[in-house]
């Protein structure tokens, strides 16, 4: 335990930290990966580029160390990390390295102002809040490794097929080379996917959600083909697979991991709200429930710039006209002519609280489940908000290195 006085120590100097947070993060990446090269196989240098993970990895310290007297207030968003740790292979001789250049990261930019006091407080702390993390994944490790068809590390995967969705969209069917059986996993979760694109000096691993539901001999992922926008260039790994990745090729997977999944138990109604390529793990919670029969009201709201990007629209549609239970419904902002013509969405614009309240039978009653990029999430939150939903009943997860959705 740490004592009081370390305690008073760390709230008084995360402040401090927190304004020099990110120069803080981003000296301890460059001399932690000038030391240790081969980290550099395992952490995204798309994130790394765009400084998403220097925030991220700032704020969880800073979180952790402001409540380091009761980590339980901080423990759900450690949990979040910690699967995402397991799924990338994480060990605990890593946090030695990550708390070695963090503390002298901190040390060579606060200069005179880090006393030996403040030194040893962070140290003490940064070992309890890495003896949480470390305690988590060791379970999550376990149980992934005891499950009928669960491994440890990265497991060699051939693509049995490769089908394009939307303009933008293309679907993987992965399945195991040495023909063993493969885990199951919740809708929701998803795998992490490892390759060394030809002319990179590294390996990179991407998170794709899984789009099927579980219970099939292979794992499928939906990709968007990430291209260059503004400053940001072409998504390495996404182009790859989109462009060179063809059937019969190998790629290398690790385990299902996430905890943003369905709750199956709950017995009211569903509401699987996406924006983009957000929609791959709503299109794996749609068909679970489709396969497990239930009665459950759904309703299937998408969010996409038209129909030509727009993927699994047959798909649900289909299934919205088999079952009852099921409602779908597409808001488009830039329909094409070809869209209007054949009536293929509900909505030109974008969701507002109004239109959503009008589309969902029992909108106090439903459990909500949002995926999309950070704006898309934000104002899907805010209109649910609008509307009455109570927060417990929203469940989310961004792409990407989290950032908080609700206002501080
Ligand atoms: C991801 C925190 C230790 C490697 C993350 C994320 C956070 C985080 C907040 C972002 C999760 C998300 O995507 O939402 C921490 C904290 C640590 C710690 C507080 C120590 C107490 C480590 C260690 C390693 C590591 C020891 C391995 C050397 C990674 C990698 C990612 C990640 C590779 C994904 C990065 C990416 O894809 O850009 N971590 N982490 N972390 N962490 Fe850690």
């Amino acid at each position: 335990m740490l004592s009081e006085n370390t305690i008073r120590v760390i709230k008084s100097t995360v402040p401090v930290l927190e304004v020099h947070g990110e120069a803080i993060t981003s000296h301890f990446y460059k001399t932690m990966f000038a030391h240790h090269p081969e980290l550099l196989n395992i952490f995204n240098h798309a994130n790394q580029k765009q400084g998403r993970q220097q925030a991220a990895l700032a704020n969880m310290v800073y979180a952790a160390a402001l409540h380091i007297d009761n980590l339980a207030a901080v423990l759900p968003a450690v949990r979040q990390v910690a699967h995402k740790h397991r799924s990338l292979g994480i060990a605990p001789e890593q946090y030695e390295i990550v708390g070695t250049y963090l503390l002298k990261a901190i040390k060579d930019v606060l200069g005179d102002a880090a006393t030996e006091e403040i030194i040893a407080a962070w140290a003490d702390a940064y070992n309890v809040i890495a003896g949480v993390f470390i305690g988590l994944e060791k379970d999550l490790y376990t149980a992934s490794e005891n499950q009928n068809g669960g491994w440890e590390g990265f497991r060699s995967f051939q693509v049995a097929r490769k089908v394009k969705e939307s303009d933008l969209i293309t679907s993987f069917y992965l399945m195991p080379t040495d023909g063993n059986p493969i885990a199951t996993y919740q809708p929701g979760q998803y795998i992490s996917l490892r390759m060394k694109p030809e002319g990179n000096a590294y390996a990179q691993i991407r998170q794709y959600s899984l789009s099927e539901a579980p219970g099939k001999p292979y794992y499928r992922i939906s990709v968007k083909r990430e291209s260059a926008r503004m400053e940001r260039p072409d998504g390495v790994i996404s182009t790859y697979l989109h462009g060179h990745i063809t059937e019969g090729d190998l790629v290398e997977l690790s385990a299902p991991a996430g905890d943003f999944t369905l709750n199956t138990e709950d017995s009211r109604d569903v509401v699987l709200l996406s924006g983009g390529v957000g929609l791959t793990p709503m299109i794996s919670m749609l068909n679970t429930l489709v396969d497990s029969k239930v009665q459950r009201s759904v309703t299937f709201v998408h969010a996409a710039l038209n129909g030509e990007v727009h993927a699994f629209r047959d798909h649900v549609k289909t299934l919205a006209e088999q079952h009852e239970n099921i409602q779908a419904f597409y808001c488009y902002t830039q329909p094409t002519p070809d869209d209007r013509e054949q009536s293929r969405f509900h909505r030109e614009g974008y969701i507002d609280a109004a239109w959503l309240s009008q589309m969902i039978h029992e909108p106090l009653e439903s459990d909500y489940y949002l995926t999309g990029s950070v704006s898309f999430m934000q104002s899907m939150y805010a209109a649910l908000s609008e509307i009455g939903v109570s927060p417990e009943n929203i469940h989310y997860e961004f792409f990407g290195p989290k950032t908080n959705l609700i206002p501080a």
